[in-house]
């Protein structure tokens, strides 16, 4: 049995699509939930869950203590579900396996400042057709980490950023925890 750990920022709703979905694998199980903001909801999807979880802050993520509570979690994979910080590479050394998901078709609209719905109202500001997910892994720069999976859909009839990022998340639902497991099994 594998232990992934997620990482989240907000709302939280991968984090959750994937703590429920990995509650029926022989594969892995998500064992901690870290977030850098205190009062953000994937901290009370987590505690409803009876998972535990680790809040920190920016210098504490840069300057060791994410890494220290890390280990007691020993994580084979580590999973960024809506995690809008950038990822250390003090971390990285010592857990290689980080898996991040963008809300977009990447290398288009990612980058610093890109990510939730500052992606969605540049992507509806350039009428693009359409749009999608990248799940890929996480490397020392920005959303520039070696593809492991993409899917596009249609946008035409989105006349919203809110539309758009609707469409998004069915789409990371449907597909994030069956791709993690793949990664896994
Ligand atoms: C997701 O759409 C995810 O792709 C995005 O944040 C959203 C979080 O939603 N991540 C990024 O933009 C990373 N650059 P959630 O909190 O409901 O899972």
């Amino acid at each position: 049995m594998r232990n992934i750990v997620l990482f989240a920022s907000g709302n939280g709703s991968n984090a959750e699509e994937i703590i429920k979905y990995f509650k029926n694998s022989e594969i892995g199980k998500v064992v901690a939930v870290f977030c850098n903001k205190p009062d953000a909801k994937v901290l009370d999807r987590a505690k409803n869950h009876n998972l535990p979880s680790v809040v920190f802050n920016k210098t504490q993520l840069n300057e060791g203590f994410v890494l220290e509570q890390l280990h007691q979690f020993q994580p084979d994979l580590i999973v960024l579900a809506g995690f809008l910080l950038k990822f250390p590479e003090s971390i990285l050394k010592e857990y290689p396996k980080v898996i991040n998901i963008h809300p977009a078709l990447l290398p288009k609209y990612g980058g610093k400042g890109m990510y939730g719905m500052n992606v969605h109202q540049a992507v509806l500001d350039n009428k693009e057709k359409e749009t999608g997910i990248t799940i890929h892994y996480v490397n020392e720069h920005y959303d520039e980490g070696e593809f492991i999976f993409q899917k596009s859909v249609n946008i035409e009839d989105c006349k919203s950023a809110e539309e758009i990022a609707h469409k998004i998340h069915e789409l990371e639902h449907q597909y994030f925890s069956v791709i993690l497991s793949k990664l896994l099994s």
